[in-house]
């Protein structure tokens, strides 16, 4: 019989992590599925207090990255906090130094009025794109880490295209344009889609768009009426689409230091939450009444055949407030509204939106099958509460058909992380495969990799951690490549790249590049591939394919 939650095990379960370790895993239980090859990345708070002084707010800590590398044999796991210059000040300083999301630093407004210094905390997501691996946070530049050994290399500002020009009251306010923690692989294109919202003179949303080899082009700007919390959004084939609720912050009461950011939060004069439809080809934004609400995070969205869009939604009620999020972690017993995934229809021509609830069940940190990403789909994943249960504890993990089942998995008294989901193969139909989660076991203080088969969430194995992680974030899944092709020419292959994800293509200018890269295809295993594809022929070729054929191709003389 499982457990009742328990706070104080909860609590626990943030305790600072004290080690960096780099080892093997051992498997406690089922056996590792040799097709699983990959790696997996996760983010989250590895601390939740600056030597004694606790943070107020789950948002706040600082980020540490685990990676498990699976070779389908073996699984070789290490953590290690990201060295942000604020993490090692503060650890030089054995003290907190800046301000955060949801925490002032102490000493009341004598420290904290007209203070700029805030935190990145870099401790959100991480995402590999462009052969970068990006430690993310919503309120800042990312961080470029080493893939393999994790080590910090450093804010990363793609080039310049994340420093702030918009003017000079604005470079002051915010010298660095925010990049969230969801970016969206347009699996299309193989173009990562992000954005930000930026406080200034106006308040904007920011528009961003990378190119397959890791170039940002110039950001685009939408103006806001205030400054709206917005967490996720839904990419579409012709729209990115934001929800923004009807709270905003207070930038006055933050910079003055009578507040924190999330402490500023409230309603926004005179306004209702609203939908705005951001056009991927550069048209005027649409802006939609919206049902209440507020929304960290989206399952998935798509275009549907009458060019309604459809989005999928862990929805609250309303945000909690920084005091709940506060006593909770004080250990009080709060009631929090559930988040409930719920479907919004939107009618873009009309324009009308409607809202239907899809489950009772509570929801959140939901994943889908990354191939469906923007396109039509059947399932998610995310972890669970029971109905009806208004604590923030989720024990379960959860998957959402849309054809009309849910399975659920209860790990209570264990709390289990963000269900990643893993396809089989390139090949497999949507949903076939694994979902890949972190389960903190109360009983040991430890952490376990739960790898589940994704159908009906059974254990296929489970991975023993040598320490506890602290309930995180979002993750990413990169499936080793099993060929290496090279590609240049003119802007071919730019469809290729997340289409056929265990192939790596890389874009080079010329031959030469092309025959270094060859010889230095570090897995030696295969040969590396060579084509050359115009444009006007990247749609019509096989990458896949491609890559597994012959040792060398080419579509056209260079
Ligand atoms: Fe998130």
């Amino acid at each position: 019989m499982p457990q009742p939650t328990s706070y104080a095990d909860y609590l626990r379960s943030t305790e600072t992590v004290t080690h960096e370790v780099s080892t093997s895993l051992v498997v406690a239980e089922g056996t590792l599925p040799e097709t699983l090859r990959g790696v997996l990345y996760r983010n989250g708070p590895g601390q939740m207090e600056v030597f004694g002084t606790k943070y107020d707010h789950p948002f706040d800590g600082d980020g540490m990255v685990t990676r498990f590398a699976f070779t389908g044999t073996t699984v070789h796991y290490r953590n290690r906090f990201v060295r942000t210059d604020e993490y090692l000040a503060e650890t030089r300083a054995r003290r907190m130094l800046y301000r955060s999301f949801g925490t002032n630093v102490p000493g009341g407004l004598r420290r904290n009025f007209l203070n700029l210094r805030f935190k990145n905390a870099a401790n959100t997501s991480v995402v590999r794109h462009g052969d970068k691996l990006l430690a993310l946070w919503e309120g800042g530049l990312p961080h470029w880490l080493d893939a393999e050994t994790l080590e910090t290399r450093g804010r990363y500002d793609y080039q310049g295209r994340l420093r702030n020009q918009t003017s000079l009251i604005g470079r002051m306010l915010s010298p660095e344009l925010p990049f969230s923690a969801h970016p969206k692989l347009d699996i299309e294109t193989g173009e990562l889609i992000n954005f930000g919202t930026l406080m200034g003179p106006t308040n904007q949303l920011v528009s961003y768009r990378v190119q397959p080899d890791g170039v940002m082009l110039a950001p685009t700007f939408t103006p806001l009426r205030a400054l709206s919390f917005v967490h996720d959004f839904v990419l579409t084939p012709h729209y990115c689409v934001y929800f923004l609720s009807a709270v905003s912050f207070r930038i006055l009461a933050t910079l003055a230091g009578f507040s924190t950011p999330v402490g500023s939060l409230a309603a926004t004069a005179g306004a209702a939450a609203s939908l705005l439809l951001v056009p991927r080809n550069g048209g005027i934004p649409i802006a939609l009444p919206a049902p209440s609400g507020f929304i960290f995070h989206f399952a998935n969205g798509y275009e549907d055949e009458r060019g309604h869009l459809i989005l999928d939604a862990m929805r609250l009620e309303t945000l909690p407030s920084a005091q709940m999020v506060h006593d909770v972690l004080a250990g009080q017993d709060v009631s929090i509204p559930p988040t409930l995934p719920t479907r919004y229809v939107i009618n873009p021509v009309t324009p009308s939106v409607s809202q239907t609830r899809l489950t009772a069940c509570p929801a959140d940190l939901p994943t889908t099958d990354p191939r469906y990403v923007g396109r039509p789909y059947r399932h998610f994943w995310s972890i669970a509460g029971r109905p009806g249960q208004t604590t923030p504890f989720y024990q379960r993990i959860l998957h959402f058909d849309h054809r009309g089942t849910e399975t659920t998995r209860d790990f209570a008294p264990d709390f289990p992380g963000e269900p990643l989901f893993v396809p089989a193969s390139p090949e497999a139909p949507e949903g076939e495969g694994w979902v890949l989660s972190l389960v903190y076991r109360v009983a040991d203080h430890r952490s376990d990799l739960y790898v589940l088969r994704a159908s009906d969430l059974a254990t296929v194995c489970r991975l023993e951690l040598p320490h506890h992680v602290p309930p995180g974030f979002h993750g990413t899944w990169c499936p080793d490549a099993v060929a290496l092709l090279c590609v240049y020419g003119t802007s071919a292959g730019v469809r290729a790249k997340a289409s056929v994800p265990q192939v790596e293509i890389r874009f080079l200018k010329n031959l030469d590049a092309v025959a270094d890269a060859h010889r230095r295809w570090e897995h030696g295993r295969l040969e590396a591939k060579i084509a050359r594809v115009p444009s006007h022929d990247s749609e019509s070729v096989d990458w896949h394919k491609l890559a597994q054929a012959g040792t060398r191709y080419r579509t056209a003389t260079p």
